[in-house]
């Protein structure tokens, strides 16, 4: 079956020092409650290295991006391999975030999911629509399109190690929240459509996480449904008791 997971994305916050106390604080946190899911932190890449040093086996550290390249003269960039040699496990691909000021492109974002595979990292491969494509009806369209061009290209084996995460942009740091319903019913058509490409047994077995203003007051209510599997946490994964909120709510 499929695994409930809370993961938090640091995106652009903390200096080294303060992440490293962050990740101190949410690792003995966990030693106290032994949470009923997963539990990752995806944080910026200069704090891997030294986040891997100081966690334990039950938090899951994963990076923000990697790199669409291996190696070589791409000034900047940060590869798979880098990322794997860190400690990290995940890689968040695909965020709104990436897609809208980077220009990641369907192109880009398999030549990532590539690499991160090779490199034995899990993909947390994020979709979802924006506002105006919602008010025109076509929210379902548009993170169907984003699964079929920016993963059909796997194989079911390679697809069953991805784990997906729908965020409709207009709810990301607005404090606007997708209803229950809404997630459910995108979460559920998100399944539909791996199941048509893959068939029933791997759509089962997919987590697919909710992720857009979710803190401790809904994660409740959003984690109750039948095809929420979880949580990608922006905001309130930078305090190490709202996140914790999050991860009690399983
Ligand atoms: P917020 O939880 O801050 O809305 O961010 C969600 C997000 O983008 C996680 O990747």
């Amino acid at each position: 079956m499929r695994k409930n997971i809370v993961a938090g994305n640091w995106k652009m916050n903390t200096t080294l020092q303060e992440g490293v106390k962050l990740a101190e604080e949410v690792n003995n946190a966990l030693k106290e409650v032994k949470p009923n899911c997963d539990v990752i932190i995806c944080v910026p890449f200069t704090h891997l290295a030294s986040i891997n040093n100081v966690i334990s086996k039950g938090l899951g550290l994963g990076a923000e991006n990697c790199a669409d390249h291996k190696s070589g003269a791409y000034t900047g960039e940060v590869s798979a391999p880098m990322v794997a040699s860190t400690g990290a496990k995940y890689v968040i691909l695909g965020h709104s975030e990436r897609r809208q000021y980077y220009g990641e492109t369907a192109a880009t974002l398999r030549e990532k999911v590539a690499l991160a595979l090779e490199n034995d990292l899990t993909p947390i491969f994020c979709i979802g629509e924006v506002l105006e494509e919602r008010e025109a009806d076509k929210h379902f369209d548009v993170v169907k399109s984003q699964i079929v061009d920016g993963l059909f290209n796997l194989s079911a084996e390679e697809f069953s190690k991805i784990i997906l995460a729908y965020e409709p942009v207009w709810a990301i740091g607005t404090g606007k929240t997708a209803t229950a319903d809404q997630a459910e019913e995108m979460h559920a058509h998100i399944r539909n459509v791996i199941a048509e490409k893959y068939g029933q047994d791997v759509a089962q077995g997919t987590s697919i996480l909710y992720g857009g203003s979710c803190k401790p007051s809904n994660a409740k209510e959003l984690f109750a449904k039948p095809d929420v599997d979880g949580g990608l946490i922006g905001g309130a994964s930078l305090k190490c008791a709202d996140f914790m909120g999050i991860v009690n709510a399983f």
